[in-house]
């Protein structure tokens, strides 16, 4: 049920596009936007030609192509997974029920809703990374820096694909608005709170493609088990490319600490900001910044409008088909966090209004891994030190915890203490500055930056010294 991609029509894809020309006609008008959005708010730093993989096809093998390409000439293009004909809803009031080729009318602004705000992200990140080529730490990061920013771009593709093949009109109005947003403008935000902070470092790039852009595989990972298929089948299809996203974040940060445990053991001291290197203390206040803001897009522990989204079977869980329950969840419970009587504590609510905690609970884990790993690479090289996750309360801004002040480990402050202490946990503009001065571009085949391991491997078999961008 897949039709072959079409790669010589000017917007390569596999939804058989030339046989709606009102569609494609619609896709041709937007293109220009996109493309100019892209010149001024996409990389700033000049290239002839990146070492970049596109997507080419959706099947298990050979989905992807990889050769040096100008990055104006990417081709974004439209793939969704491979339709299974025999596609049932697997959860809510419909569940059993084949799953929708189009939308409901009951479901239409919901819908639109969703798509819209997944859909806001993707160029978000490319915005704040924009300038971060100026001071890459390899042309191996270079690449891959880049690797991301045209995947998201593709992905804004994505979601502008179902914008304007299912929702008329105000589909393509949003279409628009999606490049007049722009992250941190101060008339015209971006929606969510973290894609207006800044990425001005390569610490925080490896931060936030660890933690954020994790945030994303979760929100898809919900999205993909939706009982409209086209939007189902899209955001499968983007997972496979994220799956690369998460590998830069977890191996940057691999790196990072890599460079840093084995000048601290080299040097014999925790103070490696002599040798170039970025002190433990100041990578653990970027992670307790990157994962507490991360925290905050699963919004409150508890929200009716997810509730109804899963009962209508718009939104899933994470791993729906692996949960054993009857995927209605109608008369369930569960606990959430909440604060009692001014503690941190939990609450019980219904399963349905706590989907957000669940999904926000799989994501810690997850969140855990990275730092198991951080933490291995920390007792390999003998040292003592260990990097941890800060308390689920620590710096959020959105639900139960908004409202109080509390320390990594979880204890409750008064704001007097929190103003005195969130230097300590929270980076400083000394840090801040540091992180920055560190920030020299390397751009000679095979040599890195001093606060940075080389990779373990390079790219699609390629060594580390490869020529993976050639300047402009
Ligand atoms: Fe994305
Ligand atoms: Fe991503």
């Amino acid at each position: 049920m897949t039709v072959a991609p079409d790669y010589s029509e000017k917007i390569p894809n596999n939804v058989d596009l030339r046989e709606d020309r009102r569609l494609q006609r619609a896709l041709e008008s937007w293109q220009p936007n996109f493309l100019s959005w892209w010149e001024s708010m996409g990389p700033s730093l000049a290239t002839r030609d990146v070492y970049l993989r596109t997507a080419v096809n959706v099947g298990r093998e050979g989905w992807a192509h990889f050769a040096h390409v100008p990055m104006r000439d990417y081709r974004w293009g439209i793939f969704l997974a491979e339709r299974d004909p025999g596609r049932l809803v697997g959860f809510g009031e419909h569940k059993g029920e084949p799953a929708w080729q189009q939308v409901p009318g009951e479901y239409r602004a919901d819908l639109r809703r969703l798509i819209v705000i997944q859909g806001d992200t993707e160029p978000a990140s490319v915005e704040q990374q924009r300038n971060l080529g100026a001071t890459a730490p390899s042309l191996y990061d270079l690449r891959n820096l880049f690797q991301v920013n045209v995947e998201e771009g593709r992905h804004l593709w994505a979601m502008v694909y179902l914008l304007h093949a299912y929702f008329g009109r105000d589909g393509r109005e949003e279409a628009e608005e999606l490049l007049h947003r722009n992250s941190g403008s101060e008339d015209s935000p971006r929606i969510l709170g973290a894609f207006n902070e800044e990425t001005p470092d390569w610490l925080s790039f490896f931060m936030f493609t660890y933690f954020t852009d994790r945030d994303g595989k979760y929100q898809l990972g919900t999205l993909k088990e939706s009982a409209f298929d086209p939007l189902s089948r899209t955001c499968e299809f983007m997972l496979k490319e994220e799956a690369h996203h998460m590998m830069v974040g977890t191996t940057g940060v691999d790196r990072v600490v890599e460079r840093t445990a084995q000048l601290m053991v080299e040097n014999d001291t925790d103070d490696v900001a002599g040798s170039g290197a970025i002190p433990l203390s100041v990578i653990q206040r970027y992670l307790n910044f990157h994962y507490s803001v991360s925290l905050d897009l699963f919004g409150g522990e508890t929200s009716t409008n997810v509730a109804n989204y899963y009962t209508a079977g718009l939104k899933g869980r994470w791993n729906e088909d692996r949960r054993r329950d009857d995927h209605k969840l109608t008369g369930d419970g569960m606990m959430v966090d909440a604060l009692v009587d001014g503690q941190i504590g939990q609450a019980e609510v219904a399963a349905l209004t706590g989907l957000n905690t669940d999904l926000r609970r799989e994501y810690i884990a997850d969140c855990t891994t990275g730092v198991n790993r951080w933490n291995k690479i920390l007792e390999s090289a003998g040292l003592p030190h260990r990097l941890a996750l800060p308390h689920i309360a620590f710096n959020r801004k959105v639900g139960a915890f908004a409202g109080i002040e509390v320390a990594p480990d979880g204890e409750l402050l008064t704001a007097d203490q929190w103003q005195a202490r969130r230097g300590e946990w929270l980076p400083t503009d000394v840090d801040k500055t540091y992180v920055t001065s560190l920030m020299q571009p390397v751009y000679e085949r095979g040599r890195i930056a001093s606060w940075i391991a080389p990779p373990r491997n390079g790219i699609n078999g390629q060594p580390f010294d490869y020529d993976y961008v050639h300047l402009g």
